[in-house]
C-alpha cells in the first residue's frame, strides 16, 4: 500500500518534471531579442534560421523574436542592431509552470483565475458553469483535428431571434490569457445577471456565445510540448511541418498576401484552401447557424489593441463610422478598466500593426454582416511578459476584456432598447427593452363602460394609470362576481383573490355582474394605430381599441383568411369564410372572442 503510494508520488513527480521540461524544451539556449529594424534581406536570413516571431503580429518593423545563438552571431557579425529582452527563455517558461503547479489546485470561484488553466480544466469549468446556471448551455462546435471537442457556452435568458454576439479566444495556441479572459467573461456575465439589474436587462435582450478555445490541439500542444506554438496541429500532406494558422484560413481575402505564407512550415501558413483547417470549418458552420448575429470578438494577445474591419486592406468599410464608434467605445472601456492603455484602429491600426489576410473577424464582417473585431489583450510588450503575462495580472486582463465586451453587448442591445409603452409620446414600435425614456402627455383620458347584469366580455382603449385589475374594477366591486381572462385565470372580489394581476393592454376579459353598473377607467388612450397585438392560433380575447364604433369587415380585412370566427358577448358571430356577418359593428367597451387559423400580428386600421 505504502509502496504503491510512493510509486504514485514518484510517477507524478516525473510526470510534472517531464511536463515542465517539455513545453520549454524547444527553447533550450533560446533568447528573445527585439530587432532594430527588419529589412527584406534580414527577413530572408531569419526565415532560413527558422526564428519565431512573437506577439500576435506576425511581422512588424521591429519584431520581437526567439533566436538561438547562431542568429545572434550572424546579427553581430553584420552589425545589425537588436536589444536582448530575455537571455534564458527556458527558465521563463519554467517559472510560469511552477506557478501553475502551486496554484493549480485552487479552483473555486475567483481562485480559478489565479493561474493559467489546461484544456481539461477549462472544459470542466464550462460544464460546471452550465450545470449551475439556468441561463447558460454548453454548446458543441464539433471536433478538432485530433478529435478534441470545441465547446463553449451560450447565454440565453429566453426568447428567440434576439441579437447575438459571438466571442472566442485562442485561435493562436500560445495566447493563453485569451482563454482565461473569455471564460471569465462567461462566468461573470452569468454571476452579474443575478445581482445586477443592468446586466440582467442586457442579457434579456442579447444572446451571448462564448468559446474560450477554438484551437484545442494547439492549446494542449503549447502546454505539453512547445510553449510558443501558434497554429493548429493539422498534418500537412507531403510536409513534415505541422499546422495551419487558423487566423489566416478564413475566407476573407484568403491567401491575399498580407502577412501570410504558403509554406506549411511558416507560423502564418494559410492552409491548402480557405477553411481547410478543421477547426475553422467547424466554428464557421456554427457561427452561420446563429440567428441574428450582430457582433464578433476574436480575442488574441499580446499588444493591447482593438482592431476593427477590415484587417486585409487599408480601405474603410461602408460602416466605417459605426465601426469606429463601437471600436472606440470598446477601446475606452478596456483602457479605463484598470487605466492600462489600449489602442484602436482599423486596417493596420495606423502602423501599429501590419495588414493580415484571411482573418476570422473580417470573415464575420464580410460573410455574416456581423461587426468583427480583434482584441489583443495585455501586455503591450514582451518586456511586460509577452505571452506569459504574469499570473498576478490575469485578473486585470480579464476585467479589461469584460468591460470591452460589455460595450459590444450594449451596442447589440441598443436596437432593442427604447420606449415600449404604446401610450407614450415617444413610443418605439421596434423596441422590446424599455430604457426608461418614455415621455407622457400628462392629460388623462377616461372611458365610461356600461355593463349589463350577467356575463359580458369587456375591454378598454385606456391604459389605466394603475393597471392592477382589482383597482381598475374597484368602482364596480359591489356588483362584481368574477372576472376571467383568456387563459383561465380569475379575479374573485369576494375572496380578495386576484389571480389575473394587471390588466394587459389589448386584452379583453369576461366578467359577471349581479346587476348592471357603469365602469369608468382613467388613464391614457392607447393609440390603436401603433398598437400591435398578437392573435395566436386558436382562441383569443381581443380588446377593441378605437374610441368610436366601426364596421367589422374593414377591421379584419387584412387578416380575413386567417380568421375563423369573431364572436361578441351576445353570441353574434362574423364568419369570413362564409361571408356571414352577424356582428355588424365593433363597439368601444366590448371585447371579442376571436378564433384564429394561425398566429398573426394585428393592428386596428
Ligand atoms: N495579430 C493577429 C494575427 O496576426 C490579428 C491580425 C488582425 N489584423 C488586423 N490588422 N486586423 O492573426
Ligand atoms: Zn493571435
Amino acid at each position: 500500500m505504502v509502496i504503491k503510494k510512493i510509486c504514485a508520488v514518484i510517477l507524478l513527480f516525473f510526470f510534472i518534471q517531464s511536463h515542465a521540461q517539455n513545453n520549454s524544451r524547444p527553447y533550450e539556449n533560446a533568447r528573445v531579442i527585439k530587432l532594430g529594424s527588419l529589412t527584406p534581406e534580414i527577413e530572408t536570413v531569419l526565415n532560413a534560421y527558422q526564428v519565431t516571431y512573437l506577439s500576435c503580429r506576425a511581422h512588424s518593423d521591429s519584431p520581437e523574436l526567439i533566436v538561438k545563438d547562431e542568429v545572434l552571431h550572424w546579427l553581430n557579425h553584420h552589425q545589425i542592431p537588436y536589444t536582448l529582452l530575455e537571455k534564458d527563455l527556458k527558465s521563463k517558461i519554467e517559472r510560469e509552470y511552477q506557478h501553475m503547479l502551486k496554484m493549480g489546485k485552487r479552483r473555486d470561484g475567483e481562485s480559478w483565475y489565479l493561474t493559467y488553466r489546461t484544456y481539461e480544466e477549462v472544459q470542466d469549468k464550462l460544464s460546471e458553469i452550465a450545470r449551475e446556471s439556468s441561463i447558460a448551455d454548453l454548446i458543441d462546435l464539433g471536433l478538432s483535428f485530433e478529435n478534441r471537442p470545441i465547446t463553449g457556452l451560450r447565454l440565453n435568458t429566453g426568447g428567440t431571434d434576439k441579437p447575438a454576439i459571438f466571442i472566442n479566444g485562442c485561435q493562436h495556441a500560445r495566447e493563453w490569457i485569451t482563454v482565461m479572459a473569455s471564460t471569465f467573461l462567461a462566468d461573470h456575465l452569468i454571476y452579474n445577471y443575478n445581482t445586477d439589474v443592468f446586466i440582467q436587462n442586457l442579457l434579456d435582450h442579447v444572446d451571448v456565445y462564448i468559446v474560450p478555445i477554438v484551437n484545442p490541439d494547439g492549446y494542449v500542444y503549447s502546454h505539453t510540448t512547445d510553449r510558443y506554438w501558434r497554429k493548429n496541429r493539422q498534418l500537412n500532406p507531403s510536409s513534415s511541418c505541422v499546422g495551419t494558422d487558423l487566423n489566416r484560413n478564413w475566407d476573407a481575402d484568403w491567401n491575399g498576401g498580407e502577412s501570410t505564407s504558403t509554406s506549411s512550415c511558416s507560423d502564418v501558413y494559410v492552409g491548402e484552401e480557405a477553411f481547410s483547417a478543421v477547426e475553422a470549418q467547424n466554428v464557421k458552420n456554427y457561427m452561420e447557424s446563429i440567428p441574428n448575429l450582430k457582433g464578433h470578438l476574436d480575442i488574441h494577445s499580446y499588444s493591447a489593441l482593438v482592431l476593427g474591419p477590415w484587417g486585409y486592406t487599408h480601405q474603410i468599410t461602408p460602416d466605417h463610422e459605426e465601426v469606429v464608434s463601437l471600436g472606440t467605445a470598446m477601446n475606452d472601456a478596456l483602457t479605463d478598466a484598470n487605466e492600462y492603455s489600449y489602442t484602436f484602429g482599423t486596417g493596420d491600426a495606423n502602423g501599429a500593426l501590419y495588414l493580415a489576410s484571411g482573418t476570422m473577424p473580417d470573415w464575420s464582417y464580410d460573410s455574416l454582416g456581423a461587426f468583427g473585431y480583434t482584441y489583443e489583450l495585455r501586455p503591450q510588450t514582451w518586456g511586460e511578459g509577452g505571452f506569459e503575462l504574469p499570473e498576478s495580472k490575469i485578473k486585470l486582463a480579464c476585467e479589461e476584456n469584460y468591460q470591452g465586451a460589455l460595450e459590444m453587448l450594449i451596442w447589440a442591445a441598443q436596437d432593442a432598447m427604447g420606449c415600449t409603452n404604446p401610450v407614450a409620446l415617444n413610443f418605439d414600435v421596434h423596441a422590446t427593452l424599455d430604457d426608461g425614456s418614455c415621455e407622457f402627455n400628462m392629460s388623462l383620458d377616461s372611458q365610461m363602460i356600461i355593463l349589463p347584469q350577467g356575463w359580458r366580455i369587456f375591454s378598454t382603449y385606456i391604459q389605466p394609470t394603475e393597471p392592477q385589475l382589482d383597482l381598475v374594477l374597484a368602482p364596480i366591486s359591489e356588483e362584481l362576481i368574477m372576472v376571467k381572462n383568456g387563459i383561465g385565470s380569475a379575479y374573485l372580489p369576494e375572496y380578495s383573490y386576484n389571480g389575473i394581476g394587471d390588466l394587459v393592454d389589448g386584452q379583453a376579459y369576461q366578467l359577471k355582474l349581479k346587476s348592471s353598473d357603469t365602469l369608468s377607467i382613467r388613464g391614457m388612450k392607447i393609440p390603436h394605430k401603433n398598437f400591435e397585438m398578437l392573435l395566436t392560433e386558436g382562441w383569443n380575447m381581443m380588446a377593441y381599441l378605437c374610441d368610436s364604433v366601426s364596421d367589422v369587415l374593414p377591421a379584419f380585412d387584412l387578416i380575413r383568411d386567417q380568421v375563423h370566427l369573431v364572436k361578441s358577448s351576445d353570441g353574434s358571430v362574423y364568419l369570413p369564410e362564409f361571408n356571414y356577418d352577424g356582428l355588424g359593428k365593433l363597439t368601444p367597451g366590448e371585447g371579442y372572442q376571436v378564433k384564429m387559423r394561425s398566429t398573426v400580428s394585428f393592428t386596428y386600421p
